[in-house]
């Protein structure tokens, strides 16, 4: 016989299941999006602005843990309503100027709308962390109807993925309590990070106006 609880944990478990679903489909939707735009750039201009993408959904057990720590009961609408990187999707570029190339591309989706960006590029964070940030919503078309669903978008080169994942990773090591002077260390690789992306962006428009004259 199934107990009454075991009935009520069946549904809980569902209406998670059913919001991690939702917004895998929303990631699915903008995965294709930017499949579409990347193929028609490469195969019309000739141009690969895009390295390679990642995606992610949170786990439930984050979002709970996000919520609780907002000081919101953890339900799955208090996460479609609250959270806005629940479904992230990271762009990684070739060259800076690729970045606002993207930005400008998807601003021009008109399904897709765009809820806030926040642009570390131009502005970095305070310890060197740079990238472009896109909160977007998409709508998710489903058996009852049309769901507009909110998705994360990062967009950087391949440069400030490098110095972003494995600073992310010391973070794990209690890096917050690190001293003074490896802080500032990172932040020195940041800039080499950034001084690095502007000259390979000058050698590109370089070879870009090169139209083999002789030296
Ligand atoms: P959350 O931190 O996600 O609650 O949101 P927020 O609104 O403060 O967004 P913010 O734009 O500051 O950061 C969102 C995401 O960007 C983070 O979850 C990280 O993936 C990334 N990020 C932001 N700052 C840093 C940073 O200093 N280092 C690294 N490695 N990643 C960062
Ligand atoms: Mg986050």
């Amino acid at each position: 016989m199934v107990e009454h609880t075991d009935v009520f944990e069946e549904d809980i478990f569902q209406e998670w299941h059913k919001l991690i679903k939702l917004y895998e489909f929303a990631i699915d939707e903008v995965y294709t999006k930017l499949k579409i735009l990347t193929e028609e750039l490469k195969v019309f201009y000739n141009e690969v602005p895009v390295e390679h993408i990642k995606t992610r959904v949170k786990e439930p057990r984050s979002i709970i843990r996000k919520l609780t720590r907002l000081g919101v009961e953890p339900t799955p609408e208090n996460a479609m309503i609250h959270l806005n990187d629940i479904a992230g999707i990271r762009i990684v570029c070739s060259y800076t100027s690729d970045i606002y190339k993207i930005f400008e591309m998807l601003k021009e989706q008109n399904d897709l709308k765009l809820i806030k960006y926040k642009d570390y590029v131009e502005s970095p964070k305070e310890g060197g962390y740079q990238s472009l940030h896109m909160i977007v919503t998409i709508p998710v078309f489903l058996s009852d109807g049309p769901v507009d669903v909110k998705v994360e978008i990062q967009i950087r080169t391949i440069a400030m993925d490098f110095w972003a994942s494995l600073e992310h990773k010391l973070k794990y090591k209690n890096y917050d309590k690190a001293p003074k002077h490896i802080k500032d260390e990172l932040l020195e690789c940041a800039h080499i990070i950034n001084d690095l992306d502007s000259r390979m962006l000058r050698i590109k428009y370089e070879i870009d106006n090169y139209h083999g004259e002789d030296e």
